[in-house]
């Protein structure tokens, strides 16, 4: 059968070592799946049908259907939790017959939101903004810029074109109930960054023509999978102490490596993640994303031969679902050797070399492979990870919840703005 599967890197632990970890934290990983009492308030992905059940997802389809029919542009409108998820399908996933997907919210740049805006002239346009805590500037304020292009174009028809994403009782459920705007829960017991499988995350996906049925399908059987497998073959607590006892070890850098350009904005969400979730009280590991081969033409020579602190873990892609073969001609080139090969093979033998390479210039390789990338496996890497995170926080004995250090910079600029 079809599986995600992982492999660690070999010889760097001895056995006892790692059974020692293992028995000591392996009680987390049932309180973890049981929903244990202490972070109650934030574990309402975990089970994905509290927030993604046939009803729910009933209600965004439909709703999704009605702006595809007639969106040319549908702009999301958020920032970390609030769009990472989607943007990470979407992308990975373009479908057919789809409105183009653009992202607001997620910077202050005047340049960004005025080419933004230019870019909707004459097309059809419907807004999603996304916010938990309905006071983060950057949504906030792109939400009334095109919240106002909007009534300036479609006069009071703009309503029917705008979405929104908030808490019940919120500020921005009041301004739905105010002017009639759709509005979407975002549920009090999820926090942004663990947001992919409810209305968040799958909203607008779903107007970007991904299945969601199948991708939560994916997070279920994952949840099934994780809470039959013991400790020690637990996909998501073997990887979540692995990455501990490599930070015990003073590897304090993990880096997601891939060959496939499609895991860009994959990789962004990952990194919200575990940034935010782990990094506080002095600990963490600090995530980030090698988008090989570009990548290894840059960093490449520091992960290679640099400071011995990082530790890597490669995405693999096994099933070939691409292809493209480099025809010879009789113009001599220089890359003859190239000739009837297939890009996607050239691409895994890069992968291979690259894998080899760093793992014997003493770089921990980790690797997750996944047989096809797909709705179904999306829903699978989002769930795997998020209890992952969840389990290595509380290994590494932090709130993975919490994310009280982004206040700091919010809190400054609020003074600056007279807020
Ligand atoms: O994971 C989190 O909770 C954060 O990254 C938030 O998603 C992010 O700060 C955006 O917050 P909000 O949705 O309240 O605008």
């Amino acid at each position: 059968m079809k599986k995600v599967e992982i492999s660690f890197a070999d010889g760097l632990f001895d056995s006892e070592e790692i059974a020692g970890f293992v028995r000591k934290h392996k009680s987390y990983l049932e309180g973890v799946l049981s929903r244990e009492k202490i972070y109650q308030d934030s574990l309402g992905w975990l089970d994905v049908a509290e927030w993604a059940s046939d009803d729910a997802l009933k209600k965004i389809e439909d709703r999704a259907r009605e702006v595809r029919q007639d969106a040319d542009v549908f702009v999301l409108i958020g920032v970390g939790g609030s769009n990472q998820a989607a943007r990470a399908v979407i992308s990975a996933l373009p479908r057919e017959n789809a409105p183009e997907i653009l992202y607001a919210g997620n910077n202050l740049s005047a340049d960004y939101l005025n080419k933004l805006l230019q870019a909707l002239a004459g097309k059809s346009v419907y807004i999603n903004a996304i916010a938990k805590n309905f006071e983060t500037l950057e949504p906030g304020l792109s939400f009334r810029v095109l919240r106002q292009y909007l009534e300036q174009r479609y006069g009071g028809g703009a309503a029917a074109r705008i979405a929104v994403t908030g808490t019940k009782g919120s500020s921005l459920q009041q301004l739905a109930l105010d002017h009639g705007y759709t509005f979407f829960t975002f549920p009090e017991n999820i926090g942004g960054r663990y947001s992919a499988l409810c209305d968040v995350g799958l909203f607008p996906m779903a107007v970007a023509g991904i299945d969601i049925g199948k991708l939560v399908r994916g997070a279920q059987e994952m949840r099934a999978r994780l809470l039959k497998e013991p400790a020690e073959e637990n996909i998501a607590f073997r990887y979540a102490a692995y990455r501990n006892l490599l930070q015990l070890k003073d590897y304090r850098l993990e880096m997601l490596s891939f060959f496939e350009p499609r895991f860009y904005y994959f990789s962004k969400w990952w990194i919200q993640l575990f940034a935010e979730s782990e990094g506080k009280d002095g600990k963490g590991v600090y995530p980030v994303a090698g988008n090989f081969s570009e990548d290894l033409h840059s960093i490449g020579q520091f992960v290679q031969e640099g400071r011995k602190m990082i530790f890597e873990t490669f995405l693999d892609l096994s099933g070939q679902d691409s292809s493209l073969i480099i025809a010879g001609d009789d113009k001599h080139d220089y890359f003859d050797y190239l000739d009837g090969k297939d890009l996607w093979e050239i691409n895994k033998l890069a992968f291979q070399a690259t894998f080899d390479a760093h793992r014997k210039g003493g770089i921990p390789c980790l690797k997750l492979t996944l047989p096809e990338l797909d709705e179904y496996y999306f829903g699978q890497l989002f769930y795997l990870f998020m209890v992952a995170c969840y389990l290595s926080g509380k290994m590494l004995e932090v709130n993975p919840f919490d994310q009280g250090g982004v206040e700091r910079y919010k809190e400054n600029m609020f003074k600056s703005l007279g807020k």
